[in-house]
């Protein structure tokens, strides 16, 4: 089932002339992963702001057509409900810090207080997700005084210490070194295990290759390519439609251009490897064969060696595939 369904969706900002979504329709459903990719401007983050309520009841602006989340209209939901419902992680991290709390503990701790969750669990939540987000270090600084990175972690920490079933993350690496990124990916990864609804946009198109089930291309407001990851990532229309493909789908394709195909195009490093290895595998043994049936001698060889009956292949065959007789 549907848990955001967008009919026709279609946004305009106050003030502005262009609308920055343009009948934008897709089904979201439960405990999956969609990646959002795009070129700057394209309608991503406004996409996010719409499928977490922000659009019409914080940006109001002129909202035609359905957003529909878990059954209700999006009009019709209470903004406290529904920011309980879907965690939300802001594209600047400096929007998401509160600027009210003195430490990193009490901002992450913030909206687990505003629930009313008992201390100790409080404690225990906290800690954990710190932990996990390596910033154990700084529970005790000043959340104003955090590099741009540490604050992406800490905004990040503050949305998954609330558990939300839907997460929507909105470039959570754009501050963070490979590896804070790979961190920030194996957190998103274990909440997806954990059969989390995840929406992330973001930039890094090898990661999302390797993790996301689906795909939506956002170009001018509107949904431009959209379905499961292998098909969308391995499509070189895409490049067109302002996003970009992950390497190994670009190496697939200059194999194709080479005359050497694989025999379909990867959208990771593994894929390729496999892809590549089967490759090497089937050109190995029609060299092979080539060579062998090149000489009188070769030839007989190569028919001892493939016929059914042949004391060779009897060998091989014998107690697999019946025809082969038992040798002499
Ligand atoms: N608060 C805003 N007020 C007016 N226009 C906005 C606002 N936020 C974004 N826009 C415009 O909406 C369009 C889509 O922007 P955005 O959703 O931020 O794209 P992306 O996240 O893909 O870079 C852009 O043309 C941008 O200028
Ligand atoms: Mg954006």
């Amino acid at each position: 089932m549907a848990f955001i369904e967008l009919k026709n969706a279609t946004y305009k900002y106050p003030y502005t002339k262009e609308p920055a979504l343009k009948d934008v329709s897709y089904s979201f459903e439960k405990g999956k992963f969609y990646g959002i990719i795009g070129e700057n401007g394209g309608g991503k983050t406004t996409l996010c702001n719409l499928m977490r309520g922000l659009i019409p009841h914080f940006y109001l602006g002129k909202l035609t057509g359905e957003a529909i989340i878990d059954g209700v209209d999006v009009r019709e939901w209470d903004t406290a409900e529904i920011s309980a419902q879907i965690g939300y992680v802001f594209q600047n991290p400096f929007t998401q810090i509160s600027g009210i709390k003195e430490t990193v503990f009490e901002e992450v701790a913030m909206g687990l207080e505003n629930l009313g969750v008992p201390k100790d669990e409080i404690l225990d939540r906290v800690c954990q997700v710190c932990r996990q987000l390596k910033i154990e270090d700084l529970i005790k600084n000043n959340p104003n005084e955090l590099s741009g990175g540490q604050r992406q972690r800490v905004a990040f920490a503050s949305i998954i210490v609330m558990d939300p079933e839907t997460l929507i993350i909105d470039e959570p690496t754009s501050q963070l070194d490979p590896e804070g990124t790979e961190d920030v990916f194996e957190i998103i990864h274990t909440l997806k295990g954990r059969g989390k609804t995840l929406v992330l946009v973001e930039h890094k198109i090898d990661l999302i290759a390797e993790y996301c089930d689906e795909i939506l291309v956002m170009q001018h407001g509107s949904i431009a390519a959209s379905g499961p990851t292998k098909k969308i990532l391995s499509d070189l229309s895409v490049l067109d439609k302002g996003a970009m493909l992950p390497g190994a789908a670009i190496f697939g394709h200059e194999m194709q251009r080479a005359g050497k195909p694989l025999r379909e195009i990867p959208i990771t490093v593994d894929e390729a490897a496999a892809l590549v290895a089967e490759r090497g595998k089937a050109e190995w043994q029609s060299r092979l064969k080539t060579r062998a049936l090149a000489t009188p001698t070769g030839l007989r060889r190569w028919r001892t060696l493939t016929s059914p009956y042949s004391p060779a292949s009897g060998w091989r065959l014998w107690g697999r595939t019946a025809p082969a007789r038992p040798p002499a």
